[in-house]
């Protein structure tokens, strides 16, 4: 094994804290001349050429493609699908008469992903994948790659690989929109720069996170996570990380379902994880957080400075609105580590999963 863990206890935290020299490593990689995108001209053309974009992808990946979807959608102006690579291909949905499928797989050897690239390529339609494998299986097979630059992620449970790939979702997005002729209001290699500093600041808070772990997680047999928007697909990112690796039965949800079911297992002391980095929905999440509060929930709000209130358990810097999850996700992701150091768990290597996943 050449990697080596260096001075870390596991691997999750050495590639926690690798995240802010992965984001200026893909900002170093994507920077052309002139303030310029750095994109193979071919990956250009498929994405003007695609009437829809399908993403396929599984687990971690899957939720970046979530957010993937709100960036090309909001910048490129293109109608983008998200999929679970498992199901699409059993139930394949209708397909636009101009397609473009693009993968994203952190290792580029999931099987299941692999599958549906398999029946899209002999439909004849043009994939593009997205990973940090260059050479891997989905990359070969695939028309176009894009590298993730995360470095080799050892731990089962993605990290970096995730803040990558949505790194590199919003800078195809930029590019996309960019080439469209729309005008933009954004930077991504400057933003993205902001977003490496505060991940940076995050990752200097670990005795914060390991506090959250404690006070809400030490003996907790479940614990949810609410969001709205964006907020919610990094809230099922959340609840994926802490089930991995502490074996705490999660769920995430959008904040406006709770009244719809979930509600009826709070109970006092449940662990409610709330996501609020989103001005169009600070309002109503925080009434959501009202709602389990008052039904005896151990409520921990996760808030973006401009939007914090009081009794906010932790605020993360100021980012742009697209970018949030990258650094959102951070104190998710060390809650989920030191939860599961607690617990006494293998963190690296949790039980019945494996890093890639290479049988259907
Ligand atoms: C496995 C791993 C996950 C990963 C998923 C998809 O389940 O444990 O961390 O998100 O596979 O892997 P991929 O390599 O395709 O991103």
């Amino acid at each position: 094994d050449d990697i080596e863990k260096g001075t870390y206890p596991h691997f999750m935290l050495k590639e926690i804290d690798e995240q802010p020299f992965v984001i200026r490593k893909i900002i170093q990689e994507y920077q052309g001349d002139n303030d310029d995108i750095k994109l193979e001209s071919d990956i250009r053309q498929a994405m003007l050429d695609a009437d829809r974009v399908y993403i396929i992808a599984c687990g971690t990946s899957y939720h970046a493609g979530l957010v993937g979807k709100q960036m090309i959608e909001k910048l490129a102006k293109i109608p983008v699908e998200v999929h679970v690579a498992s199901e699409f291909s059993y139930n394949m949905p209708l397909l636009s008469e101009k397609p473009l499928f693009i993968f994203i797989s952190q290792s580029g050897e999931t099987a299941d992903s692999r599958a549906v690239l398999v029946q899209v390529k002999e439909m004849g339609y043009p994939a593009l994948t997205i990973t940090n494998v260059p050479g891997s299986t989905l990359s070969r097979e695939a028309d176009y790659t894009l590298h993730l630059h995360a470095g080799p992620e050892i731990a089962v449970a993605s990290t970096k690989a995730y803040t990558a790939q949505m790194a590199v979702l919003a800078i195809l997005a930029v590019d996309t929109a960019r080439a469209k002729g729309y005008e933009l209001d954004f930077d991504p290699m400057k933003e993205l720069a902001i977003v490496a500093n505060a991940i940076e600041a995050l990752c200097d808070q670990k005795d914060v996170m390991e506090g959250i772990a404690k006070d809400y997680l030490s003996t907790t047999r479940n614990c949810f996570f609410i969001g709205r928007g964006i907020d919610y697909y990094v809230g099922l990112e959340g609840a994926l990380k802490l089930k991995e690796i502490s074996y705490i039965q999660t769920e995430g949800f959008p904040g406006g379902e709770l009244k719809h079911g979930t509600i009826a297992l709070i109970e006092e002391g449940t662990p409610v994880i709330a996501l609020a980095t989103q001005e169009n929905v600070n309002y109503p999440i925080r009434s959501n957080v009202q709602e389990v509060v008052s039904r005896g929930a151990n409520a921990c709000i996760i808030s973006m400075k401009g939007l914090d209130q009081t009794d906010d358990t932790l605020v993360v810097p100021e980012v742009h609105d697209l970018l949030t999850p990258l650094v959102s996700v951070i104190p998710l992701q060390l809650i989920a580590y030191y939860a599961a150091l607690h617990r006494d768990c293998d963190v690296d290597k949790p039980r019945n999963l494996a890093k890639s996943v290479t049988v259907e």
